[in-house]
């Protein structure tokens, strides 16, 4: 029998581009009771108030009670200043912060339990991929909880090492930029061709959306799909030929090592 959903109280200290991902996303579920977001500027929440679990709050102390977990999506050099106005709630620590490990969190919640997520921006369409992390504290009803406000955002993974969040970071957490940036070299080549911008963007789109669901969708692997629709000495033969003299492969390599030095940096 399905477990019942908890009726969660989340606070989310954030709501720029991922605290308003991931607002979006749980909005659309129904095991949530509300929604306390803390940011500096109300505009941020504005779009989002309509709903009447959304509350906006300008600070810690204006919340009305502990919440069930505690969110925090700001920058990761931010935490320095603002988890100390958090120490005194008792309650499940998450954070989405790249780089910062469980550690960092531990010297201002040493009691509690403590939840690295990486999601990424498609978790608003419940497409996402996000990695799950907990220190030694976490209990079993407490996973449950997370489990509850995260697997239903895309797919889900829970990993072991700090490590394993910054290497997620490097390839999904940034993911869908690098994906945007092919998507915006396909449009701009359709219009190369001669296609007006908005049809080219469409065309790039769809393209991917398209080869994606595709590939989801088939018992192959994306390799042979390739390989499928590509004949010896055809079009597609000569555009793949291009991108492998590019060397398109060591360069996605290159990039996503560069993402994941770059999460070392953000540690200090
Ligand atoms: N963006 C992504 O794709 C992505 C993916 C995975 C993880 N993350 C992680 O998510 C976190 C947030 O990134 P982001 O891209 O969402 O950054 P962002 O768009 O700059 O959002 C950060 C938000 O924090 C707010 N903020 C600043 N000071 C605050 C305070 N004292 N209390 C509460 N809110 C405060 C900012 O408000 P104002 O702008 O009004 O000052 C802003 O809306 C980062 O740690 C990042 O590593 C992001």
């Amino acid at each position: 029998m399905e477990r019942p959903k908890a009726r969660l109280k989340i606070a989310l200290v954030g709501c720029g581009a991922m605290g308003s991902a991931l607002l979006k996303g749980w909005l659309s579920l129904d095991h949530f009771e509300t929604f306390w977001v803390i940011a500096p500027h109300k505009e941020s929440v504005d779009p989002f108030l309509e709903d009447p679990r959304v509350h906006w709050l300008a600070s810690p102390q204006d919340l009305p009670q502990t919440p069930d977990a505690l969110i925090f999506a700001v920058k990761p050099f931010l935490l320095e200043a603002i988890l100390p106005l958090y120490q005194s709630l008792k309650t499940l620590i998450i954070s989405v912060a790249a780089g910062k490990p469980l550690s960092f969190y531990e010297t201002y919640f040493p009691e509690s339990s403590i939840i690295r997520v990486m999601p990424n921006l498609s978790v608003s369409l419940h497409q996402g991929v996000l990695g799950l992390l907990a220190n030694k504290q976490m209990t079993s009803s407490q996973k449950a909880k997370v489990d509850d406000c995260f697997q239903n955002l895309g797919f889900s993974l829970w990993v072991n090492s700090d490590e394993d969040i910054d290497k997620l970071t490097a390839i999904s957490g940034s993911g869908p930029a690098y994906v945007f940036y092919l998507i915006e070299s396909l449009a701009e080549a359709a219009e190369v061709l001669g296609f007006e911008e908005k049809t080219a963007t469409s065309l790039a789109l769809q393209t991917f959306l398209g080869a994606s669901l595709t590939a989801q969708a088939s018992e192959f692997s994306p390799t042979i799909l390739r390989q499928h629709v590509t004949s010896a000495k055809g079009t597609t033969a000569a555009a793949l030929e291009v991108l492998e003299e590019g060397q398109l492969k060591n360069l996605m390599a290159a990039a996503v090592v560069a993402a994941f030095e770059r999460t070392k940096e953000l540690r200090e």
